[in-house]
């Protein structure tokens, strides 16, 4: 059976990830890499790499079965148009566009050309958030009340050195945040409206450091998010996973996700459930059941559903217009905050 091959564009920090998970595959290889930058060649030459200096050298020359497009949020559309006008599927990295209207007309070229575009929402691929899924959806935890999720931890002070991080749109609501609002959208339901307080008092730079989020679902359940980038703490998903290879193993571990619901409550990561066995009072006493899931690496698992799409035996798990409404609930924090109002999601 020919290997499939897979075209990366950007060979940054998420790039590289992709590369080397490729690298360490069986069921696809990389068919080439393109990033202008002199580090984008050297990373090439150093792994004997075919290497462009452009993404619409490396589909024509190349012609992968599909591309990852790695490259900044600005660029995310052009380079996935080419990509659908080439007919080549596309792994687009979150978020999935600069602006909702971006996302838009990135939904509307897939959907027109039959081209299918996946976002790199990688979490939706971790075991550990499909049983969650699963298991709400199931109706075990009977109608969800409350979720309470903490996102906080330290990034070190030269991650600033870039001035972009520094200012409106370069902090934790745009760059992690969305990962949470789309794990809720995902697990829990659509989010009719969001309020949020934002605050920068910490660090001082224009960009929030810290926010308290609030969203309303459609099901009636209230979300709330506690957001920091400032704050030494292990209980954030990214620390309590483990999914993602930069962050070391903590000494203990602790859950960051906290659903519930008439029935009972799951933790995540841990995928605690509680329940009672007979009489539901306050009075009573609980039982605790860790459900089991066998671990695998969400990236390995996004990059074997990117060829499944691309072979056309599957549709993505997260398409563009999906990946639109979560980044117009992440946008709608920014906004809530800004005006000190409720944000309403309109469907679209
Ligand atoms: N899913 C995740 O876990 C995750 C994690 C980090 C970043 N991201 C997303 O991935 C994207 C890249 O982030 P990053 O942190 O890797 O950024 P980065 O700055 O480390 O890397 C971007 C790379 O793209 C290259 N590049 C820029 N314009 C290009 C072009 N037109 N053609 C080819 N290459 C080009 C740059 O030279 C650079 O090497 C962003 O959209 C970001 O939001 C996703």
């Amino acid at each position: 059976m020919p290997q499939f091959s897979i075209g990366l564009v950007g060979a940054g920090a998420i790039g590289r990830l992709h590369a080397d998970v490729i690298l360490k595959t069986d069921f696809c290889g990389l068919a080439g890499v393109a990033d202008p930058t002199e580090a984008g060649r050297r990373f090439c030459e150093e792994r004997g790499l075919a290497w462009f200096p452009d993404h619409r050298q490396l589909l024509e020359q190349a012609r992968p079965d599909a591309l990852i497009v790695a490259t900044p949020n600005n660029t995310h559309l052009p380079i996935s148009l080419d990509a659908i006008a080439a007919g080549v599927p596309v792994l687009v990295e979150k978020p999935v566009a600069s602006t909702v209207e971006e996302g838009e007309a990135l939904a509307a070229a897939s959907a027109k050309a039959g081209v299918p575009v996946l976002v790199g929402h990688h979490r939706r691929h971790n075991p550990i958030i499909a049983r969650a899924r699963e298991l709400v959806g199931s109706g075990e935890l009977g109608r969800l009340t409350n979720v309470t999720v903490l996102y906080t931890f330290f990034k070190p002070e030269p991650y600033f050195d870039m001035a972009w991080r520094r200012e409106p749109g370069g902090g934790p609501i745009l760059i992690n945040l969305i990962h949470e609002i789309d794990l809720i959208r995902f697990i829990c339901g659509e989010i009719e409206s969001v309020q949020a307080v934002t605050s920068n008092a910490v660090r001082g730079f224009p960009v929030e450091d810290t926010a308290a989020v609030l969203l309303q679902l459609a099901n009636g359940a209230l979300v709330t998010i506690s957001l920091s980038d400032t704050a030494v703490t292990p209980w954030s998903w990214d620390l309590s996973s483990g999914e993602l290879p930069p962050y070391p193993p903590q000494p203990a571990p602790v859950n960051s996700h906290f659903i519930s619901g008439t029935l009972g409550s799951l933790t995540l990561p841990r995928l605690e459930l509680w329940r009672y066995q007979g009489e539901k009072s306050w009075f009573a006493e609980l039982s605790q059941d860790a459900l089991a899931v066998t671990r695998t690496s969400p990236y390995v698992e996004q990059l074997r559903h990117l060829c499944e799409v691309a072979r056309g035996e599957t549709t993505p798990l997260i398409n563009a217009a999906d990946a639109t409404r979560t980044l117009r609930a992440t946008l709608a924090v920014s906004e809530a905050a800004r005006t000190g109002r409720r944000v309403a999601l309109t469907s679209g």
